[in-house]
């Protein structure tokens, strides 16, 4: 069955080109995002590890580690990763696992027979400290994923986490954020202290606090 949000983030083995590790003992404390490709030596793919490689320290920034996935075997990732460096002027700087026995696609439900009984989709997941899957996004394998909106989820999660808010529509870091209506309006001012904007009773603004 698919993981679902809240779901316990499977723990693996992981065979990578960094090594091997048990997969929740690697996160340790660290939020997690962890995403598939369909293949080595392919075009998108090659286009998707690279810009992850050049804005890493946006997700170390934010105590993320990145781990990508390709049902193709070590030595193949290991060809693929200098096309890669070679290509999208990159330093590959984070682990590929070698899923070749795909026990990291099926345990992840990321293989979508109805589109190929045998490659991944483009699948993401976003997991927290508990371990827990805090975001799931499907690709389908002609498009490109978009960084930057995985991180804007980081920000989102990481400050609803702490904080009694939820984000609005195309949210950005440091923008006003939604208070949840589960608290009163008397608290609210207490909790929010540079100030609530009650647009109705279930909309209130506050800025974002932790900036
Ligand atoms: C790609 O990564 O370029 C790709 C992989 C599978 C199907 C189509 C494109």
């Amino acid at each position: 069955m698919a993981l679902r949000l809240g779901d316990l983030a499977p723990n693996f083995t992981a065979n990578t080109t960094e090594g091997t590790f048990d997969f929740h003992q690697w996160l340790g404390n660290s939020w997690g995002v962890l995403f598939s490709h369909p293949a080595d030596f392919t075009p998108v793919c090659t286009t998707e590890l690279g810009t992850v490689a050049k804005i890493k320290a946006e997700f170390e920034k934010r105590n993320v580690k990145v781990l990508a996935v390709s049902v193709d075997p070590l030595e193949s990732h290991k060809g693929w990763i200098k096309d890669i460096n070679e290509t999208q002027a990159c330093t590959m700087n984070f682990p590929v696992i070698a899923d070749d026995k795909k026990q990291v696609a099926v345990a992840y439900d990321m293989i979508h027979p109805n589109v190929d009984d045998k490659a991944t989709v483009r699948s993401v997941f976003v997991i927290g400290p508990d371990k827990k899957v805090k975001l799931t996004l499907t690709y389908p394998a002609s498009t490109g994923r978009n960084f930057a909106e995985i991180l804007r989820v980081i920000d989102s999660l990481q400050l609803t986490a702490t904080h009694k808010l939820a984000t609005p529509a195309d949210w950005q870091k440091g923008q006003d954020c939604i208070v949840v209506t589960s608290v009163s309006d008397t608290d609210a001012e207490k909790m929010f202290p540079k100030g609530v904007r009650k647009v109705k009773p279930y909309l209130r603004y506050t800025p974002q606090p932790n900036v």
